[in-house]
Order: structure tokens, then sequence, then C-alpha cells
């Protein structure tokens, strides 16, 4: 058990870390611009609210609480929802006060979110990996603010980790699309759009190459993460994703139709299988994500939200619509 302070605790991700972590046993320090409503903040959690850009602030709250861990998650999380000048500046100042913050104070562990957005996906000017999945060795080609902000950040505890050697551990994780247990239940996603949607319609889903990640699952990862720092590399970057696409149908099919040029490159995504790969994560730290949207859409998705599909159903669902365990009669 640890003491874990968390930056951006109130966010969207944010919220299942701290509850995730204070679940786990750990005592969680969440620090945020805004509260966590106090009736839910978990037993074992504690907050603060404060600016960790004004001047001091960060270096302040880490040594009056002296964690054994930080976990930076506070951040202009959207691209493009601020002037481009804002979100660089912004997220590469948060990363380097914090970090620097909780190097001065010798926190021995300290971890960052980075972003799948660094990879580049989505430029108007075209992109193309040279494989899939995609990994950590996916050579990254920022064409945004937020992205650059993201690769920033990895390089921030990269640079420290270089300055420290081995006496302080650090580590960057890459989440996928989070969503979060209110958004299994039909809250709006970060994108302003329910999962439901998401499925129904692959071009919402599309520009994020169709990842996403239960948050629970997220707070898994970094629980197994900070136990087995000690153990890996210094200054590593990991993707956090599930291990199935947020898709009703192959990838292989999807792809050649959303981004020109990858059907070559992604005729092997078969079945149910996700453009992003978490080996890394599965090899160095053991950790494997545990729910699915197959799993986890509450009702279950049995097939686009159609007039025609909310009508009772006489015929077949198509093949490929049916998550596994469901049937037919699924409300
Ligand atoms: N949500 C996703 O799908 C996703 C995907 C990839 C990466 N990430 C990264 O994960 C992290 C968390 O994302 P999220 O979706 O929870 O974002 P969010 O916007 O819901 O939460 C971010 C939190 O940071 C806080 N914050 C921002 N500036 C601050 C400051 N100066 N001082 C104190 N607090 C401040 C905000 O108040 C907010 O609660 C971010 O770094 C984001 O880039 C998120």
């Amino acid at each position: 058990m640890s003491r874990i302070f968390v930056t951006g605790g109130s966010g969207r991700l944010g919220r299942s870390v701290v509850s995730g972590l204070a679940g786990a046993g750990h005592t969680v320090i969440s620090v945020d611009r805004d509260a966590i409503p106090a009736e839910q903040l978990p037993a074992g959690a504690e907050q603060y609210t404060a600016d960790l850009l004004a001047r001091g602030e960060a270096e302040r709250l880490i040594r009056e609480t002296a964690p054994d861990a930080v976990i930076h998650l506070a951040a202009i999380a959207v691209p493009f929802s601020a002037p481009e000048d804002v979100i660089f500046s912004t997220n590469t100042r948060l990363a380097y006060a914090v970090v620097s913050a909780a190097t001065d104070a010798g926190v021995p562990k300290i971890v960052t979110a980075s972003s799948p957005t660094a990879l580049g996906y989505g430029s108007p000017a075209g992109w193309l990996p040279p494989s899939f999945p995609l990994d950590e060795r996916t050579p990254p080609k920022p064409w945004n603010a937020y992205a650059l902000s993201k690769l920033i950040a990895e390089q921030t505890v990269q640079m420290f980790a270089a300055a420290q050697g081995d006496k302080i551990r650090y580590a960057a994780f890459r989440p996928c699309f989070v969503i979060s247990p209110e958004e299994w239940e039909g809250a709006l996603t970060q994108q302003g759009h329910t999962v439901r949607e998401r499925l129904d319609d692959p071009a919402l889903s599309a520009p994020a190459l169709f990842n996403y990640v239960d948050a629970r699952d997220v707070a898994d990862f970094l629980d197994v993460l900070l136990d087995k720092m000690d153990t890996i590399p210094n200054g590593e970057v990991f993707f956090v994703g599930a291990n199935d696409a947020l898709a009703t149908a192959p990838l292989a099919g999807l792809f050649p139709r959303f981004l020109p040029g990858s059907g070559p490159l992604t005729e092997h995504l078969t079945g149910t299988s996700p453009a992003f790969s978490v080996d890394k994560a599965r090899g160095l730290l053991g950790w494997e994500p545990k729910r699915t949207w197959r799993t986890e859409l509450t009702p279950p998705y049995a097939g686009p939200d159609t007039a025609a599909n909310r009508a009772p159903l006489n015929d077949e669902i198509p093949a490929g619509l049916v998550p596994a365990g469901a049937t037919k009669e699924t409300p």
C-alpha cells in the first residue's frame, strides 16, 4: 500500500484512477482545479484543489503530502478544444511542472499520461504507419499541438530518467479512448456521443482507429505499473487499450473504408482484433485488460439503434453484430 498523488483526479479518467487505486488499498491524494463532489470521493482518498500551473503549487503540494508515487493526468485532454498554442503550453508546462516538482521532492516513482494520438493518425495530409498492429515501436508523427504536447510529456519523463539514473523510476502511458463506467450506461463520451452511437456508426470510432479502454482497466494498469516499476527499464512508454476493437465488424473490412491505402497493412486484423497492441504491457508487466464493450455496455449491444431495430425482431440480427454471450432476445 502506497500514498499516490494523482493530478487531474476529478477528470473523466482521473475519477476511475482515484477510485481504482483507493479500492486497491492505496491512499490517494487527488489534486485538481475542480473538486470531486464530496459524496463521490472514495474512502481512502483525499483531495486538494489547486492550479498546478501556479508557480510552486505542484512542489508545495507534493512536499506537504509526501507521496510514494505521482501519476500526472491533468491536461487539456481534447485536441483542438482550445487554441493550439494554449494546448501546447498548458500541457507541456503542466507535465514539466509536476514531473520536475516530484523529482526535486525525491518521489521514487513518477508516471505521466501520454496519448496514442502522438502517432499522428488523422492527419489531413495523410498518414500510414509501417505496419499494424500499432505498438510502442511505431514512429510517432504528431500533427497537432495536443499530440505533440503528449509526445513531449513522454520525453519529459525520459529526460528526467536520463538525468537521474535509476534512483527515480519514470514511465509514460498512452491510454486509448477512455470509457468510464457511466459511459457504458449511456453518458456522453469525451467526443460528445454515446458508446452505442460509436458502435452503430463506424465513422465515429474510425478517427481513433477503433481504439478504446475501460477507465477501470487503466486504473488496474497503473496499479500494476507502480508495483513493477523497479523491475523494468526506466522511462518506458506503454499503450493501454482493450483486447478488441470498438467496432461490430472486423477491422480488416473497416480500415480500407476509413484509412486510404491501409488495406494491405490491415488485412490480418480479422475477428475482433484491435489496431493497437498491448503486448509490451502484457510482457513487461503481466497486465491484461479485463473489460470489453461486449461485457460492459448496458444494456448489451444488439445491433444498430435504428427504428427498424427497436421494433420487435423476427429476423436474424446480422452476423457480427451479436456480442459474445448475448442472444437474439437480449433487450
Ligand atoms: N480520455 C481519453 O480518452 C484520453 C485518451 C488518451 C490520453 N488521455 C490523457 O489522460 C489524461 C486525463 O484525461 P481525461 O479524459 O481524464 O481529461 P479531463 O479533461 O476529463 O481531466 C483533466 C483534468 O485535469 C484538470 N486540470 C487541467 N489543468 C489543470 C491545472 N492547471 N491544475 C490542476 N488541474 C488541472 C482538469 O480540471 C480536469 O479535471 C490527460 O492527460 C489526457 O491527455 C485521455
